[in-house]
């Protein structure tokens, strides 16, 4: 552990002990995620680590999909673009965008077209990785650091979703507890206590069964629904309908950490230094949003959406690395099944391109 990444867990640490003191000595799981990976200056998405990047000699932690070919970014344009002109808005609102690769493809891809391109990012240090990516389009991009009380445009948000804090439930011979954080011999330790709380489907069986809940995800779905005014939303990220999230079989849930380019279990371990991460319960999100009057315009796979945007054709034309490394994107066995498009729409629906062939939204 270099010098810099132990003081960042010191400090986040001793942040989190005083939560935990200040709470009676247990935390929510939703609480500790949320300063592990978003206190101001120390949490994970607030730090300096390099975190984004395809390489882990460069110090980064993970790649996302715009991280690891611009093609993503070209072919969602396709999509966007449509967008735009169904709706009759000017604007990209981006959610979380990381090291700014994704707003830099769709500037590209969608030049004049695009009047304006608003970052909603919460970490100031990231911020500043944006502007300097960005600086060729300063006049177009803007950042705020929330959600407006009104917005119009086309909204996209790549695996953000699966960042924001869940709560922890855990089911012992038949009784629901949720799972949360204590201090054990002066350390960070995992307390169980009896709750009300429970999936929104209960697994079957009697077995054991680990999970998330993600009413945060939520929460941002229903504000994010009474907010639009005009336009459309697309989320790109990981997860399933809940049917198959809360199946029987996945009684281990899907939390997950990512550092250094290597996925562990335990979040309690280095807080500040490395990812965490839940998949998405897309029924979920779909329901939050629909509820709050913003209905789903398409659920598909990602590889399934960025082929009916063209990428299949874009591929034939690119070189050899960047043919390899789009793959990745839509290949089953890669990213193209696990990770999903969802889509919803303000005003009146059309046919878009994205789900042309094989939109999945019976499947939420
Ligand atoms: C896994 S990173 C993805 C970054 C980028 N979109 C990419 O694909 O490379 C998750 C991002 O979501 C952001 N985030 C989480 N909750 C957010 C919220 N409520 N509003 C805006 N951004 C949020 C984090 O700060 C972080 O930048």
């Amino acid at each position: 552990m270099d010098s810099h990444a132990s003081s960042v867990t010191s400090a986040v640490r001793k942040l989190i002990l005083e939560q935990v003191a200040r709470a009676g000595g247990w935390l929510p799981f939703d609480r500790y995620m949320a300063l592990a990976l978003y206190a101001p200056g120390l949490g994970y998405y607030a730090n300096t680590s390099r975190k984004f990047g395809t390489m882990p000699g460069s110090g980064s932690d993970f790649a996302t999909a715009p991280e690891m070919s611009p093609l993503f970014g070209q072919v969602l344009a396709v999509q966007v673009e449509e967008a735009l002109r169904h709706t009759g808005t000017h604007e990209v609102w981006e959610f979380g965008a990381g090291s700014g690769a994704l707003a830099l493809a769709l500037l590209q891809a969608l030049g004049s077209r695009l009047q304006r391109y608003t970052i909603v990012e919460l970490s100031a240090a990231l911020r500043e990785r944006q502007r300097e990516t960005l600086a060729d389009f300063a006049d177009r991009v803007h950042w705020v650091g929330e959600l407006p009380d009104t917005l119009s445009g086309v909204v996209v948000g790549n695996e953000v979703l699966d960042a924001m804090p869940v709560k922890l439930l855990v089911r012992k011979n038949l009784v629901w507890h949720e799972r949360g954080v204590t201090l054990g011999g002066g350390q960070l330790a995992w307390a169980d206590v009896p709750t009300h709380l429970r999936p929104p489907v209960e697994p079957s069986g009697t077995h054991d069964y680990f999970t998330e809940i993600h009413h945060q995800a939520e929460a941002f779905m229903r504000t994010l629904a009474e907010r639009l005014a005009a336009g459309a939303a697309f989320f790109i990220d990981y997860g399933f309908p809940e049917a198959e999230y809360y199946h029987a079989q996945r009684h281990m849930g899907t939390l997950m950490c990512h550092r250094g380019h290597m996925a562990d279990p335990d979040p309690l371990d280095a807080p500040g230094e490395k990812d965490i991460t839940t998949h998405v319960n897309f029924t979920g999100i779909a329901v939050a949003a629909q509820e709050a009057g913003l209905p789903t315009l398409g659920y598909a796979t990602q590889g399934r959406f960025l082929v009916n945007c063209g990428i299949g054709e874009r591929m034939e034309a690119a070189s050899l690395p960047e043919q390899a490394a789009a793959q990745r994107l839509v290949a089953e066995h890669e990213m193209g099944e696990l990770f999903k498009v969802i889509a919803f729409q303000r005003g009146p629906f059309w046919d878009a391109i994205g789900f042309r062939h094989g939109d999945r939204t019976h499947t939420l």
